[in-house]
């Protein structure tokens, strides 16, 4: 493993976090409009392949997994063992222990802006990725968010992540950018189960929402990408240029 690929923040994930589990309502708040939005973007079946990389203990997996096949991965142990999923990997998002073109989309959420070099990562899930790549991350430029990360060691790595770049990052690794968003209001841990009646009244699509939402597709060809928009029955994007 090079300097580059060593998982940092190892310990830190390893440690009895205070985390809610998948069913608490808040965490189903945060979770079910982003599922939402990709389900209303892209088509699933029972057999639609997904992995969900830094899974922690299964905040979309757990729903993921209601309509579709979830292999859920992550670095610590101890996460693993608070995940209700079952299909369930430990191992290295900067080194995936799967062969190319494994999964029909690879998501992942709330993991890049907590390594060192986010573009590695990346690189991996477009590798085992057959089609799409769903990137989710918290957003600097939510005034909240940045002064947390600003306060909390281990989330310093927020303050680059804006939808600029992590759109940047994407392109970088030649995926095409099919949609993208800022959005909510809800923060998964620290969101009191009291006032989340009000929270979700404001939890709309906004560029200071809590978090950054992109979703890409691993296009080979060269020429005009057209995507087939699932509900709108249109050509949605014509990525010669991206979303
Ligand atoms: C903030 S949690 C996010 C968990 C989950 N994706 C979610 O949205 O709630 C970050 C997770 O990434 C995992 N992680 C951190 N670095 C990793 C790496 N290099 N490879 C795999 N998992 C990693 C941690 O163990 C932790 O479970």
């Amino acid at each position: 493993m090079t300097n580059n690929n060593k998982v940092f923040q190892k310990g830190y994930w390893e440690k009895n976090r205070k985390r809610r589990m998948p069913w608490h309502p808040v965490i189903e708040a945060f979770v079910c409009p982003k599922i939402d939005l990709i389900k209303s973007t892209l088509s699933f079946s029972e057999d639609t392949k997904v992995l969900d990389v830094g899974c922690g203990n299964g905040f979309f997996g757990y729903y993921f997994s209601k309509f579709c096949d979830v292999t859920e991965l992550d670095y610590s142990r101890y996460m693993l063992s608070r995940n209700p999923c079952n299909s369930l990997v430990q191992g290295s998002a900067l080194s995936l222990p799967f062969k190319n073109d494994t999964f029909d989309i690879v998501f992942c959420s709330d993991l890049l802006h907590h390594i060192k070099h986010p573009i590695i990562a990346l690189r991996e899930m477009k590798r085992v990725s057959k089609k799409f790549v769903i990137l989710s991350e918290p957003n600097r430029n939510n005034p909240f968010m940045l002064l947390f990360s600003m306060i909390i060691r281990e989330e310093h790595g927020t303050v680059k992540f804006s939808l600029r770049y992590m759109k940047g990052l994407v392109q970088l690794c030649g995926l095409k950018i099919i949609a993208s968003c800022t959005m909510g209001s809800i923060v998964p841990n620290k969101t009191p189960l009291l006032l989340l009646k009000w929270f979700q009244k404001i939890d709309w699509r906004t560029p200071f929402g809590f978090t950054n939402v992109v979703i890409s597709h691993k296009w080979k060809g060269t020429g005009h990408f057209v995507f087939y928009h699932r509900y709108s029955q249109e050509l949605m994007v014509n990525p010669s240029r991206s979303a």
